[in-house]
Order: structure tokens, then C-alpha cells, then sequence
């Protein structure tokens, strides 16, 4: 069964850019995966539909009732358990959360089914941790104005990730991350463009050498732009010597003389 991604939002509408482009909108469309929505407000019991209110204590912003939010969570779970999936892990998007990296990206692409809540204001009700087990989950250390964003960079990461999301079917492999290391360069038509040239190499289809370049060309990326990528990744035998080879640091800056 193909697995099935439920977001409680205010503003699903904004899942649009998502479901009607590229990879995700393709994969949507082709029923790699299912994509539902589940509106606090229509969990509301109240004319205003009140989603909101202000925080105990005082302070700025408005913080999310308990009530929607739980009622919301539970119609998802529940109707996960009709079609069969039990227990789905469920994620709050939010700046205190474990940070989303492609190893995390990969363990969600393979589970059967997700619950985003995307919440907005200044937070939840901090009891709704005690009704569900919520993640949490941020995509970074900077705040946005809620959790739609968050979880739609969470969900066409995860998506990209499943059997035939992508053109090519090694792509997902070859992504940034796939292997713990930055992409390397690409280049494509024309050979020259206002005298830039395309590496030699690349021209010359001997694959076992476009292959070790690009390794090579991997590796002096991550060490440069990201060498903590590196202190956490065993080295092959190939992937030392290629690095071995490569000019240090001080060279890249020492420029043209
Ligand atoms: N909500 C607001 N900012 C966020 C972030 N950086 N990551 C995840 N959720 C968020």
C-alpha cells in the first residue's frame, strides 16, 4: 500500500505548491503516495470557530486550544486505523524539535503513514503532548511564521524518496546527503559559454573516471563548505587516497599567483 500523509493545518490551501508542481505533484498524482488534510477549525465548537486563544500568564501572540488540535489528531489516527495502520508516527513542526536531516528523511520515507500537525501563533497547548505522542521535528534554526512550510520541505523530502518518485531511478541515491556527502559539480550544453569550459573529463566518456572525479570533487566540497559531514563518515580506501590528492585548504586560498 502506498503510504499516506495526513497534515492537520489551518491553511491547507498552501499545500497547492507541493501537490500541483514537480516531483511531489507528479508522485500525488500518480497515487505514490496520499495526501489528506484535517482542519482544526472544523473541529470547532463554537459560531467563531475559534482556533485560539491568549496564553496563560500573559505575554505576546496566541497560543492553539487544546481541543481542536486533539480532535483533529485523533479523526487522522482514526481514520489510519480503518484503512490499517495503527500506530503512525506523528510530528509536530516546530524550532525546539530534533533537526530534519536526510538520514531522518529516509527513515520516514519508509514508514506506512505520517501525521504532520502544522501549528501556528505562537504554539500549541502544551497538554496536547500528553493525549498524543508527538515528535518534534524543526527544519532549521530560525523561525517561521508556522508549521506548513516546515512540513511541506518534511513531506518533498520524504516524498522524492519513494519506488518511482523520481525520473531516473538512481537519482534519489545520488541526491546531496545520499552518501553523506555534498553533490558534486554539473554541467551540461553548451561545451563553451563566454569561455568557460566544461572539465575535461566529463567530455571524454571513460565513466570510471567521471565517477572517481566526481568523488573526488564530492569530497573536496564536503571538506571545504562542510568538514563536520566528514568527521562523521569512515572514509574507503579510494575516498582517503582521492582525498590525499587533493590540494589542502591553504592552496584554494592562495589563489591564482
Ligand atoms: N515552525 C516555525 N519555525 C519552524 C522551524 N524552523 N522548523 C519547524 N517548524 C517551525
Amino acid at each position: 500500500m502506498a503510504p499516506s500523509y495526513h497534515v492537520v493545518t489551518l491553511f491547507p490551501e498552501m499545500f497547492a505548491a507541493l501537490s500541483g508542481f514537480g516531483v511531489s505533484g507528479r508522485a500525488i498524482e500518480r497515487r505514490l503516495c496520499g495526501l489528506s488534510f484535517w482542519d482544526p477549525r472544523d473541529f470547532t465548537q463554537d459560531n467563531y470557530r475559534t482556533v485560539d486563544d491568549r496564553p496563560f500568564g500573559g505575554g505576546p501572540g496566541m497560543v492553539m486550544l487544546v481541543e481542536p488540535l486533539d480532535l483533529a489528531l485523533t479523526a487522522a489516527r482514526a481514520a489510519l486505523r480503518r484503512s490499517g495502520v495503527g500506530a503512525p508516527r506523528m510530528i509536530y513542526l516546530s524550532p525546539q524539535g530534533r533537526r530534519l536531516n536526510q538520514a531522518l528523511v529516509e527513515e520516514l520515507a519508509a514508514e506506512p503513514a505520517l501525521v504532520l500537525l502544522a501549528g501556528r501563533y505562537e504554539g500549541i497547548d502544551e497538554r496536547l503532548f500528553a493525549r498524543h505522542a508527538l515528535e518534534e521535528v524543526s527544519i532549521g534554526d530560525y523561525v517561521l511564521s508556522g508549521g506548513e512550510l516546515p512540513a511541506m520541505v518534511l513531506l518533498d523530502a520524504v516524498i522524492r524518496q519513494l519506488p518511482g518518485a523520481l525520473g531516473h531511478a538512481n537519482s534519489a541515491a545520488e541526491d546531496s546527503f545520499a552518501d553523506g556527502l555534498l553533490d558534486c559539480p554539473h554541467y551540461t550544453r553548451p561545451e563553451r559559454y563566454l569561455g568557460l569550459t566544461v572539465p575535461e573529463v566529463l567530455r571524454g566518456g571513460n565513466h570510471a573516471e567521471i565517477a572517481r572525479w566526481r568523488l573526488g570533487q564530492a569530497l573536496d566540497r564536503t571538506r571545504t563548505r562542510r568538514p563536520d559531514l566528514l568527521r562523521d563518515r569512515r572514509l574507503s580506501p579510494l575516498e582517503q587516497a582521492l582525498l590525499k590528492d587533493l590540494p589542502g585548504p591553504s592552496d584554494r586560498e592562495a589563489g591564482p599567483v
